[in-house]
């Protein structure tokens, strides 16, 4: 079919931002202390928190994290079934022991009753995980966490300004961690950002943070051009002439080598911790943090908007309830279909492209599992494909994506 396709996801940088990124990463200064001072005030501030502290990875945060506690050897903690790999391998790296928790069909995040079965007189730490802005029951889940005496950090790098009631959800642990990786709503060419209120946590994290080494100009190069490159194949005349048809290629040749949002990523142990996970984050990610912050809450309201025609347009498709105290924020719309290879294809033929997430079921990863079955994160793993839902869709956009999305979702549904 011609016309305008309609892409998967777009970032939430402009394309001259994107192209003046670039030239950032090749030009400025990297290692200015000031502007990161100034971006973890300011990221403190929009989380409602007293503190900050950047990292160049989320998993980087999470390391420093748990390396607060020094837990003994064999020490437990609590993760999602489904995540990046990255945050099994700091968790193995400091010896403590994964321990998966199966996931809320309702909410995508971690299942009540599993966690609670999952808490042993081991485990030292949970790892809370709200996906795809979508807002848990959090208060209930830290309640119990906390009751334990656990060390709640939440992961809520998809979550950014989700609230339950009237809190962020970031305010519900001891600590909190932000990914401002490449399409994140706050992208800042990567970074993780740790927040809390505790200043004995944020001293040691300070210190933790001093010792990183010195970033290298050639990886934030690359992340810059990847950004650019992204941007521009999701341009809507890009989009629609070329990329569109490249993933209908690579789909024809292997069926799910298109399906991931950001493609398949190794699945294999690491023997060590990369360095470049341990490199400060530089004044320039910071910089653009600062720029970019001030336009979240505008792209917020926008995709919510959307999110929530879509989903009062597909009445009968079951989306994730979450619960009456939600404010979600919808980063991705993720809906479970019979099959999500072939819903991809159909709704490709409306000119609408869709994907699964790129998150890893970690759960069954070869070296992590303890063989333990996940059907519902296997399912969300397997057949939770993200719709088209961002803040910019043109008014024409949204039609022809109602209409492909009708067709090939409500109808079947009810066939
Ligand atoms: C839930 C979650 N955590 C963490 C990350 C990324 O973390 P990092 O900054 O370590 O790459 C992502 C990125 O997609 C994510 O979705």
């Amino acid at each position: 079919m011609l016309g305008r396709k309609i892409p998967r996801g777009k970032l939430y940088h402009s394309l001259a931002d994107s192209s003046r990124y670039m030239m950032q990463s090749l030009f400025r200064p990297m290692n200015r202390v000031e502007p990161v001072l100034r971006f973890e005030q300011e990221f403190a501030r929009y989380c409602e928190q007293e503190h900050a502290t950047a990292f160049p990875f989320a998993r980087t945060g999470v390391y420093a994290l748990l390396s607060l506690g020094a837990y003994p050897e064999g020490s437990e903690v609590l993760m999602p079934a489904v995540t990046i790999k990255g945050m099994v391998d700091v968790v193995i790296a400091l010896k403590l022991v994964p321990v998966f928790v199966e996931t809320d069909p309702d909410t995508f995040c971690f299942c009540m009753d599993d966690l609670q079965f999952k808490i042993t007189s081991r485990t030292v730490a949970a790892l809370v995980t709200p996906l795809f802005g979508l807002v848990p029951n959090v208060e209930a889940m830290t309640t119990i966490l906390k009751e334990k005496e656990l060390f709640v950090i939440v992961d809520f790098s998809q979550c950014l300004n989700g609230r339950y009631k009237a809190k962020l959800v970031c305010s519900y642990g001891d600590a909190a961690v932000y990914s401002s990786s490449s399409i994140k709503t706050l992208d800042t060419l990567g970074g993780g950002i740790v927040v809390t209120n505790s200043s004995v946590v944020n001293d040691k994290l300070k210190s933790f943070q001093t010792n990183l080494i010195e970033p290298g100009r050639v990886r934030l190069i690359g992340k810059a051009w990847t950004n650019l490159m992204r941007n521009l194949a999701t341009q809507s005349f890009v989009f629609s002439c070329l990329t569109f048809y490249f993933i209908r290629i690579l789909g024809m040749l292997k069926k799910d080598s298109a399906l991931r949002m950001t493609g398949i990523r190794s699945r294999e142990a690491l023997e060590e911790l990369p360095e470049v996970w341990f490199e400060k984050y530089t004044s320039i990610q910071a910089e653009i943090g600062l720029k970019e912050i001030f336009k979240v809450d505008a792209m917020d309201r926008k995709r919510v908007r959307l999110a929530e025609k879509i989903k009062s347009t597909l009445s009968n498709v079951r989306f994730p309830l979450t619960t009456s105290e939600s404010n979600n924020v919808y980063w991705q719309l993720v809906v479970e279909v019979d099959d999500a290879i072939a819903m991809q294809g159909e709704l490709a033929l409306q000119g609408v492209d869709s994907a699964t997430s790129s998150l890893e079921l970690v759960a069954t990863l070869e070296y992590a599992s303890n063989g333990d079955e996940f059907p519902v994160a296997t399912n969300l793993y397997n057949n939770g494909l993200i719709l088209p839902c961002y803040p910019d869709m043109k008014e024409d956009e949204e039609k022809r994506l109602f209409a492909a999305l009708r067709d090939c979702i409500v109808y079947k549904g009810d066939s």
